[in-house]
């Protein structure tokens, strides 16, 4: 399935993202999830989405999760990625203690860190597509000067530089997943996050997509994704199975990509 045209080959050296001194490699969990449960309330029901998860992502995995519909998959994907905090238990987000960060803090760490991607794209449908792509950088901080640089080189490494100035509408599914792609990564997070990227895709766009999480992952990001495609979870080095909100099963890959 790893096609020869995959724009992910113009990707450049890797730049994996490894401990950078002693006291941090004591520490080669990336996330660390303890006896996490996630509660919503609502009027009437409450419901536990997560119940009592033990988990941890090591730097630089890539992990895959499944499960059936309303098993927790995408409420595990907003706790790591900050969204949302748990109702209980501890979350280690590269080495932090996260409970008792503000709003503003986590919401500084999603913007430093993390890349989203989501079943439905997710784009600014008033946004160009360099303009889509360019919004974490804004939120980031970083300098205008520097900002169009590095939307050309995201754009680039997605394969979609001819159509920066197109919006949203204009483009094909698995073109606005390849954006969506590029503005998850430009900001170069250390943890890359996917609710089901292939969801809304023919198979042979989920193949390029699934090709660019590949080569994102072989450049030293963290990647945890949630897929319904065992074909593609398979490409993960671990996968885990949630069943009403608890993790049941975890198979870890033979270290063949087939
Ligand atoms: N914002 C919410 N308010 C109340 N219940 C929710 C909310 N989001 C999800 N749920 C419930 O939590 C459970 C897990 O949902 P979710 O994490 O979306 O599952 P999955 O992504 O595996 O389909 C489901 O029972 C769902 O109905
Ligand atoms: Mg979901």
């Amino acid at each position: 399935m790893m096609t020869d045209s995959s724009p992910a080959r113009s990707l450049q050296a890797p730049a994996p993202d490894v401990p950078q001194n002693a006291a941090a490699c004591a520490s080669a969990e990336a996330l660390a999830l303890r006896d996490v449960s996630l509660v919503y309330s609502t009027d009437k029901i409450e419901t536990l989405a997560l119940d009592n998860i033990h988990m941890s992502v090591r730097r630089g995995e890539f992990v895959a999760i499944e499960g059936p519909s309303g098993s927790g998959k995408t409420t595990l994907l907003s706790v790591l990625g900050l969204l949302d905090a748990p109702t209980s238990g501890s979350y280690h987000f590269f080495g932090e203690a996260t409970e008792r960060l503000a709003r503003r803090e986590r919401a500084r760490r999603r913007s430093q860190r993390i890349g989203f991607i989501f079943q439905d794209f997710n784009l600014i449908g008033d946004l160009s597509v360099a303009e889509n792509v360019e919004l974490p950088l804004s939120y980031a901080r970083v300098a205008a000067s520097e900002r169009r640089e590095r939307v050309a080189q995201a754009l680039g490494i997605v394969g979609m530089t001819h159509r920066a100035d197109h919006f949203p509408s204009q483009l094909s599914g698995g073109q606005q997943q390849r954006v969506a792609v590029a503005r998850a990564v430009v900001a170069e997070p250390s943890l890359l996050l996917a609710d089901e990227p292939t969801g809304n895709l023919d198979s042979r766009n989920g193949e390029a997509i699934m090709e660019l999480l590949l080569a994102l992952h072989a450049r030293g990001t963290t990647v945890c994704m949630v897929s319904h495609n065992p074909a593609f979870s398979r490409l993960a080095q671990r996968v885990l199975y949630l069943s009403d909100g608890q993790i049941t099963k975890e198979t870890i890959a033979d270290g063949v990509r087939r």
